[in-house]
């Protein structure tokens, strides 16, 4: 597709009546960037100057298609698209697999805090446990490109998505998915891994109904739902992390906005140490983390030993 020309006050005027239909400005002015390359600034630029021309990579009536459709079969723009911007790069999304989050974004902060500060320049081996669309394991891989990445799932159709975002974001070499759940298939690399990282389903199942229709119907269940508190994966995730985990390596995990307490307890249950809450942007603690001990692997199974 060519470029487009368009007249800032029929920009202007589209914009608005398609907000006065539904959906809310946010969403249309992130469709308008995504979709047809019309950024927040060129559109800020028009409330100045409306009078002047602007580019656009996609004709209106397509964005309107768009928009119609997402409001009124509550389609995800992002399947729409096809695309998700996270962190610095964009990912290839679809109904395969979660929409990688914004707040998501954060877990790869948390995590380099925790990692000696020329991690980058190190070796290690991280995990990612259920990856989904690959947007945590290909953020790993990309900061820490001397690791070896293993990145699980137990869908088939979402490890085929996390695939080509890899390839296309990370390169081919450096990182290993696998099929299965959460730790089995890493059996071999147990007591090996210096940081893992997962973002597992968590929503209570009881609060499953009260999703939006854009989520639970467009969203996979497997990447959603924790079972009856929302707890079931963390808990599995969690049990195994301290046998997986090398002495002092690193586990975090991104949970429900109220089950942070649990969470933590469950850590420290799991003989792991230094659990700690982290917080979103919005203040909310979403985020829990803790690490093996220092000690070898051979003095730690002796004292289980004992
Ligand atoms: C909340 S999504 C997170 C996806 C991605 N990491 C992100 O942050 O956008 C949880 C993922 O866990 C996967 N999953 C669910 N049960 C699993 C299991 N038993 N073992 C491995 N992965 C599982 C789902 O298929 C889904 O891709």
């Amino acid at each position: 597709m060519g470029v487009i020309r368009c007249k800032g006050t029929d920009l202007l005027v589209w914009r608005r009546e398609l907000i006065r239909r539904g959906g809310r400005a946010v969403d249309l002015d992130w469709l308008l960037s995504m979709a047809a390359d019309c950024s927040w600034g060129d559109l800020q630029k028009l409330r100045i100057c409306p009078d002047v021309e602007i580019e656009l990579s996609a004709p209106l009536h397509d964005l309107t298609d768009l928009w119609t459709r997402h409001c009124d079969q509550h389609i995800p723009l992002q399947h729409l698209v096809g695309l998700c911007p996270w962190r610095d790069f964009e990912l290839e999304v679809s109904s395969d697999a979660l929409i990688p989050r914004q707040e998501t974004e954060l877990l790869i902060d948390f995590a380099l805090q925790c990692l000696p500060e020329d991690a980058c320049h190190l070796e290690g081996i991280w995990a990612d446990l259920g990856t989904g669309s690959g947007a945590l394991a290909v953020a790993l891989a990309r900061v820490l490109p001397h690791w070896q990445g293993h990145a699980v799932d137990s869908s088939a159709s979402a490890l085929a998505l996390a695939e080509r975002n890899l390839m296309a974001l990370a390169g081919n070499s450096g990182w290993q998915l696998h099929r299965g759940s959460w730790w089995e298939p890493l059996k071999p690399w147990w007591g090996q891994f210096g940081l893992v990282l997962s973002n597992p389903p968590y929503i209570p199942t009881a609060v499953m109904d009260e999703l939006e229709p854009v989520v639970k119907d467009h969203e996979p269940h497997l990447a959603l739902c924790g079972g009856g508190d929302g707890l079931d994966c963390c808990r599995q995730i969690i049990r195994d992390a301290r046998k997986a985990l090398a002495p002092g390596g690193w586990i975090l995990l991104e949970h429900h906005h109220d089950q942070s307490a649990m969470v933590l307890e469950l850590l420290t249950d799991a003989g792991l140490e230094r659990p700690e809450a982290r917080y979103d942007l919005q203040g909310i603690p979403r985020f829990a983390l803790a690490q093996r001990a220092c000690q070898s692997i051979t003095s730690d199974l002796s004292m289980e030993e004992r």
